[in-house]
């Protein structure tokens, strides 16, 4: 472990959907099993990282080697990445995190009742746009589930969000996105796009997201 391609450096991945609390027995959520988010946990530790795993609600079963925090919420998730960001060297955000949560969450199981029920929600905090913007030397990967204009929108991401490169997968692709053991995506920098990569399965996918990581802190570093 001790030597490979990122020996020494600590990586720091999220993986999983978030669960947005209703009432006490009901939620939003989505379809992530997390099987990508552990795909890149796993690989890391491979390469020889120290690794922390930042996980919400998942169908599969985490690697073994790796540090794990669970959480619940964005908000939840939000919390555990912050309190970790200073001391990482690259940060993966594989999850699906709710774009929007009910705007209250009862504190008792809702009783039906004869009127039309309206479920308000609201925002939840951009996880990845806010730890762009705090970000100093910090290598930072952002996914781009997209169904439509995918290099677009990819693009608009990595910008928006300052990250360093960004993995998009066309989730309405067979074999890619939600659930599976495969995927298929492209990498994209802030040059445009690096790679773009057959179906494979998550485990390579992440093999070689993460060399192209680690490639670019490499030379990041021998310039500096
Ligand atoms: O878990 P699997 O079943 O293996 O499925 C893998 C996957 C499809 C979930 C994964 O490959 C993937 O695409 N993850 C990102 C899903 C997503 O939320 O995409 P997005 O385009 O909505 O978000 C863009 C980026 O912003 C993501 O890195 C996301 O983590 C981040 N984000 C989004 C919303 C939010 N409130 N906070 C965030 O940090």
């Amino acid at each position: 472990r001790g030597q490979g391609k990122l020996a020494g450096k600590r990586v720091l991945v999220t993986a999983g959907g978030t669960i947005e609390r209703i009432d006490p027995v009901r939620y939003i959520t989505n379809d992530s099993s997390g099987k990508m988010g552990f795909a890149l946990a796993e690989a890391a530790y491979r390469m020889g990282a120290d690794v922390t795993l930042v996980m919400g609600r998942t169908s599969a079963e985490p690697p073994a080697g790796v540090r794990t925090v669970k959480v619940e919420s964005a908000a939840q998730m939000l919390e555990a990445v912050a309190e970790r960001f200073d001391g990482a060297d690259i940060v993966i955000k594989a999850a699906a995190v709710a774009d929007y949560r009910p705007a209250h969450a009862h504190s008792q199981k809702i009783k039906k009742s004869g009127e039309k029920p309206v479920l308000e929600l609201e925002r939840t905090i951009d996880i990845l746009e806010t730890l762009g913007r705090s970000k100093r030397r910090q290598f930072l990967i952002g996914f781009a589930a997209e169904t439509e204009q995918v290099e677009r929108y990819a693009m608009d991401k990595l910008k928006r969000k300052n990250c360093d490169l960004v993995v998009a997968n066309d989730v309405s692709a067979e074999g890619a996105g939600f659930n599976g053991d495969t995927n298929i995506v492209q990498i994209y920098g802030p040059e445009g796009l690096i790679e773009s990569l057959p179906l494979m399965s998550k485990r390579e996918t992440a093999g070689r997201i993460l060399s192209v990581a680690a490639e670019r802190l490499a030379s990041a570093a021998a310039r500096s």
